[in-house]
């Protein structure tokens, strides 16, 4: 779409409009040296989000409490005191949303689905308003010629299963089995591109370890039964997508981080292994048949204790792809205060250098470092970036967002995607985080991630200038 027509439909749309500023109505954008084309004419762009992160209307039409309903409002749990209860209120407001992503360019929307929004109590009583809802939003996406791509699980467990155990207790294999079963024999007609687990990582290690992010669960004897049923799951979705739904392309998606020792001494590449280990190995092995990456950090072996006889060769799926979510790089330290992994990571703020709103380090080349690793992987065919993007303090001037730091962070990160591509990796894909502004889970609303702003006051939305960038660069 030429950047006139895209402004006149922005403008009958009544969004942000920061070109009519300008005395051409052009703002001074960088333009990219780098061609949308240059990634190939099938490759794939897109936007991701989450369910609890937007959605809002958590009490609306049958929905139960997932963890992060209970979690957030804890005293003390969000940095900012804030909840999900309305986030970008996109359960009302989701047609002008769809339709900002065709406005960008993008071909794709990925969005997850709430579990207690279906099946309130988690297994069970099927709640239709819920399936109702998800099928208005596929509907929307396919008006739009946006392709809608489902992840199953994005970290909103039904909190009336987290009353059972949650990912600790194994019958978890089965409420998942049904709930995707479900999902699948729903929207799958619909819906061909799926994606099973989001950052099993993060949700099992800041979840059930550290305790920092929903249900609030500390220590590794809550983590390692959760490890186990959370892969069993991941693999178990794979076979359900696989099996109800024709013409399936079916992922899972994984955070990675390039993991380096700090200083050239052995104690730091040791801490490094294991950091390796945790943060970069421990999903994506097992379900390429290579069983729980031990040699990287033994402590990884108590997950054994939770194996059953015949999970091994149920733990792999040949997934259709992997989708790999990258933001920054790990510094690895030798420490001997800090028990089980005695070392840590040196705090970016540490080594003075350059970080987003989350403080974490810009590091675009830590992205081309871990598509080479993914790749490195028998059994790893196809990447499809499924999440990268920054936060960064986000100014309103007269309507408009100059963000130019995020089309910086953008243009270099897919300098290095397209630098691994080039050398043939077969990259399938990539996607920003995110959409919109959002609740960014223990962080609240304050880092802003989106290519479109959020007013949380009226719920307006304006295109911030990286959004004008994605739209330009699209069109080439
Ligand atoms: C990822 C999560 C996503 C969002 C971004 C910033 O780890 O998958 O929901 O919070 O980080």
């Amino acid at each position: 779409m030429k950047r006139r027509e895209l402004l006149k439909s922005l403008g009958a749309l009544g969004i942000g409009l920061p070109f009519a500023n300008t005395s051409l109505g052009l703002p001074l954008l960088d333009y990219p040296a780098i061609k949308s084309s240059d990634f190939g004419d099938d490759f794939i762009w897109g936007v991701a989000t989450a369910s609890y992160q937007i959605e809002g209307a958590v009490s609306k039409d049958g929905r139960e409490p997932s963890i992060w309903d209970t979690f957030s409002e804890k005293k003390g749990k969000i940095k900012t005191g804030e909840t999900g209860a309305v986030a970008c209120d996109f359960y009302n407001r989701y047609p002008k949303d769809i339709e900002l992503v065709k406005k960008m360019n993008f071909d794709v929307f990925r969005f997850s689905l709430a579990w207690s929004r279906i099946l309130p109590n988690g297994t069970g009583k099927i709640n239709q308003k819920g399936i109702d809802f998800y099928h208005r939003i596929i509907d929307s996406c396919l008006e739009n010629n946006v392709q809608p791509w489902i992840t199953l699980y994005h970290w909103d467990l039904p909190q009336a299963l987290e009353d059972k155990g949650g990912w600790k207790n194994r019958d978890i294999i089965d409420w998942f089995g049904e709930y995707s079963d479900l999902c699948t024999r729903k929207f799958g007609d619909k819906v061909k591109n799926w994606m099973i687990l989001n950052e099993p990582v993060a949700f099992t290690v800041l979840g059930y370890l550290l305790g920092i992010h929903a249900p609030g669960k500390r220590g590794f004897r809550n983590l390692y039964p959760t490890i186990h049923h959370t892969a069993m799951c991941q693999s178990e979705g794979g076979r359900i997508v696989r099996q109800n739904v024709k013409d399936a392309n079916v992922g899972t998606t994984f955070s990675c981080s390039s993991v380096h020792a700090y200083r050239d001494k052995k104690k730091d590449s040791i801490t490094s292994a294991k950091l390796d280990a945790l943060l970069n190995r421990l999903y994506i092995e097992p379900c390429l048949g290579m069983g729980y990456p031990t040699d990287g950090w033994k402590l990884l072996e108590n997950v054994s204790k939770y194996i059953k006889d015949g999970d091994m060769e149920k733990l792999s799926f040949d997934f259709d792809f992997i989708g790999l979510q990258n933001y920054t790089r790990v510094m690895a330290k030798h420490s001997p205060f800090i028990p089980f992994l005695w070392g840590s990571q040196v705090h970016p703020k540490k080594r003075n250098v350059e970080m987003t709103e989350m403080e974490w380090e810009v590091y675009p080349k830590g992205i081309y470092e871990m598509i080479k690793k993914f790749k490195s992987y028998d059994g790893v065919d196809k990447i499809i970036i499924t999440e990268n993007g920054c936060a960064y303090k986000d100014e309103v001037s007269n309507g408009v967002i100059d963000d130019q730091k995020r089309i910086k962070f953008y243009r270099e990160y897919l300098e290095q995607v397209l630098k691994a591509k080039q050398e043939g990796a077969n990259i399938a894909g990539y996607f920003c985080w995110s959409l919109l502004d959002n609740f960014e889970w223990a962080e609240g609303y304050r880092p802003r991630f989106g290519l479109v702003h959020v007013n949380y006051e009226n719920q307006t939305r304006t295109i911030k200038n990286s959004g004008y960038w994605f739209s330009e660069f699209l069109s080439k």
